[in-house]
Parts: C-alpha cells; structure tokens; sequence
C-alpha cells in the first residue's frame, strides 16, 4: 500500500496543473463567446493569435494519464478460461482486444500452446464444461506457483467477457493487494455469498496465497475436484472459509454505487423493462438489478456474453470514438482505504454452514 499515497500525490500535482488549465481555458472561451455575441464591440485579439485552439492544445499536452500511472502500479494477471475449441473462436480475440491492456495475460485450457500463451492445467480428456471447477481450481495453482508474487491481482475471466482494464485498476486502487479481499458481482446460493464466474471475478494476491496454502487442499472447507462442480460457488466457499472478505464490486468505491460487473450481456441492461433480467438472476443476486439510464456505473469493469465481434466494437466505441466538441471531467484515483476501514465496510459473513463441507446440510446434489 506504500506506494500508492505517493504516487496519488504525484497525479494531484499533475491534476492542480490541469485544473489551472482548465480555468484558463474556460476565461479564454468565455472572453471569446463575448466576442462571438456582442459584434458590435471591437476584437479582443488580434485576428493572428487563435486563442483557443491554442488552449485546448496546451490542455491535451497537460492532462496527466492517470491510466498509464495506474498501469504501471497495479500489476494485474488476467486468468482466462479457455478450451482448444475455442482458442481460435474466442480467446485470439481476447488476445487482440483487452487482454493487452493485462500486464500478464494467462490461458487455461487442456492443451498447451505456448505461442498463443496457452497453458494446459487440466487433461485433455477431462475438459468439458462439467470440469470447469477442476479447471478454475487448476488454474490458480497453476498461476500462484509459476507468478505467485509476481503480481498484485488475479481475475479469473472468460474468453466470452470483455475487461476495461482501466477501470477494473481504478477500483483496485483503493485497496491493498496483502489484504485477504475478492471482489465480484455478489450473489447468493443455497444462503451462501459467492462472486458470479461469468461476470469475472479478482483474488488479491493475499487470496490467491490464502486459497493455494490453506482451501486447495482440504476438501473439509473447499470442495473438491469433481465433475459438475458449481465453479463460482465452490470458489465463494473456499475463500470465506479461509477468512477472505468478499467486495461487492458494486459498493467498492463510495462515490459510484452502480453495478461494474456484469453477468450478462450488458445490452439487457439498458432498456428500463424487467423482462430482459430473468428471474433467477433477480433472486440470486444480493441486491436491485436496476434497468435503464440508471443501470450500470460510468466506470464499468467487465461483460459477460461478449462475442468477438462484439469486443472489437467496444474497443472501438470505448477506445477510439470520439464525440467532437464535449469536454470531459477531471477524474482522480481513489483514495486507499485502510484494512480497519475495508474490515468495517466488508465484514466476513461468518457463515457457519459451510465451515465443515462434510456436515453442509442445504447443498448441492454432488457436494
Ligand atoms: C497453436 O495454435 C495455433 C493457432 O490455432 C496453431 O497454428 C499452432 O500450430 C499451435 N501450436 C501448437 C504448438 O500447438
Ligand atoms: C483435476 O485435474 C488434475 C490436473 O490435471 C488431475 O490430476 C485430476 O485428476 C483432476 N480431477 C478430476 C476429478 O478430474
Ligand atoms: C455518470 O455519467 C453521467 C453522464 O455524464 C452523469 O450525469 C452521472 O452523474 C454520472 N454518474 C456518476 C455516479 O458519476
Ligand atoms: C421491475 O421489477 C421490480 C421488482 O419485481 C419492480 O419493483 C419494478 O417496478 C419493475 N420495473 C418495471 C419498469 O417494471
Ligand atoms: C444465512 O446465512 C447467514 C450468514 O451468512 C445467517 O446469519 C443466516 O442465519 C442464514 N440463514 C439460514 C436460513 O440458514
């Protein structure tokens, strides 16, 4: 955590000169509006000096990239589940699109193919949807014993989901990779909290340690390898039993309480009629599902059920679309909240159900 009051200091230094920027923009663009409407007064520049595209050059050279500074502070590994099927359908498409934005991008799959970065954590005959637990619990052993510390956050993504890396740093900047927190779209089954695996989900490197060393091996408090395994809920369990705090993405940042993640296609979000959500996300998930206007933070993190063609028209309306002549807002990186302060606002749940798997009563048929 050390490093980001630092760094958080140096990008105010840099906001106070675009501040200053902007201020000046602002008088000059008014002085010049007063010229543009009251013609009959005389010039206020003589008709060589162009103030104003002047100004907004000067303010584009000022703007510090708080994206670039973040990037280079949060090293995050994306974790993306894959299979030899689909490389070629999804996960070259990942490749090409947000999965450069990752400071390491890792494929699992059943087969290796080191020039595409996929590694095999799990036998080729034993890969099938139903074997998703075993290879998402693969997966991270995988990933904490060849990077372990290398890296301060883990999310585990499908190769159907899209990331905004940007933003997904931007909320990760408020907390502490050594703290035991795993951030999601919160959800409920069977009375126990878990992050959805569609939506994609982000281990601290602290869970990563806590799931490898203490849950990967004690079927008592983490569900062993089995065939139709319920890979998000399983993955709820083993971390809270090993004391590791859940964040709802939604309420991680106080100033932006909308949904980030997304566990469906985000275009059933964005018409204000109840039918597109179905029913089973509606009780499943811990809090309102909003539609419409209303429905999704401005800082979204990632999408479920994102074909390729679809990801290469977010890299486009996200990344490259411009809308000529509306000025964007100063932003700043969160402050870090302190462990007393996380602890207060995420508390363990402290579920003594599934403390002892062996003795669960309410749970799935394969348990
Ligand atoms: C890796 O995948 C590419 C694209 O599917 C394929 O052309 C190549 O032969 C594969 N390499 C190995 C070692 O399997
Ligand atoms: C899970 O995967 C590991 C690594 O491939 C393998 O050794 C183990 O047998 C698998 N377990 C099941 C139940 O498929
Ligand atoms: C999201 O963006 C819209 C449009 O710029 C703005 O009106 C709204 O206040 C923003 N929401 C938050 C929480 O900042
Ligand atoms: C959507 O459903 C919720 C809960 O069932 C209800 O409170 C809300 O009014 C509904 N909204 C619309 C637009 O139908
Ligand atoms: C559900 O879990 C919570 C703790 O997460 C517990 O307080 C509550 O009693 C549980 N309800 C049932 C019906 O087991």
């Amino acid at each position: 955590m050390g490093s980001v009051p630092a760094t958080s200091s140096r990008l105010l230094q840099g906001q106070l000169h675009l501040l200053c920027g902007f201020i000046a923009g602002f008088v000059c663009s008014f002085v010049l509006l007063l010229c543009v409407y009251d013609v009959h007064n005389p010039p206020c520049w003589p008709s060589s000096t162009l103030p104003a595209t002047a100004v907004t050059l000067k303010l584009n050279q000022q703007r510090p990239n708080l994206a670039l500074g973040l990037q280079r502070q949060l090293r995050i590994l994306c974790m993306v589940l894959t299979c030899p099927d689909y490389i070629e359908r999804y996960a070259q498409h990942v490749r090409a699109t947000w999965g450069q934005r990752c400071t390491k991008l890792v494929f699992v799959s059943s087969e290796h193919n080191e020039s595409l970065g996929v590694v095999r954590v799990i036998e080729p005959e034993a890969d099938a949807y139903d074997n998703l637990w075993n290879k998402t619990r693969e997966g991270f052993r995988h990933v904490y014993e060849t990077y372990g510390g290398q890296y301060d956050w883990f999310i585990k993504a499908d190769d159907d989901t899209y990331v905004i890396m940007e933003n997904l740093r931007y909320m990760l900047a408020a907390y502490d990779p050594n703290m035991p927190i795993y951030f999601g779209y919160k959800m409920n089954r069977y009375n126990v909290s878990y992050m959805s695996g569609g939506a994609s989900y982000i281990l601290s490197r602290e869970a990563l340690r806590r799931f490898r060393r203490q849950a990967y091996e004690s079927s008592k408090i983490c569900p062993e390898a089995k065939k139709n395994g319920i890979e998000d809920f399983y993955m709820g369990i083993c971390l809270q039993n090993v004391g590791v705090h859940l964040i709802d993405a939604r309420y991680a940042l106080t100033n932006d309480i909308k949904t980030k993640l997304f566990p469906l296609d985000v275009a059933k979000y964005m018409y204000d009629v109840n039918i597109t959500i179905p029913d089973w996300l509606r009780l499943m998930t811990a809090t309102e599902i909003e539609t419409g206007p209303g429905c999704c933070s401005n800082y979204s993190i990632a999408f479920h059920y994102t074909t390729p063609e679809r990801m290469y028209l977010y890299e486009f309306l996200i990344y490259r679309l411009r809308v000529f002549g509306v000025a964007r807002h100063l932003e700043e990186v969160p402050k870090p909240f302190t462990w007393a302060q996380v602890e207060k606002m995420f508390p363990l749940e402290h579920n003594t159900m599934i403390r002892d798997l062996t003795q669960m009563l309410e749970r799935p048929d394969n348990f």
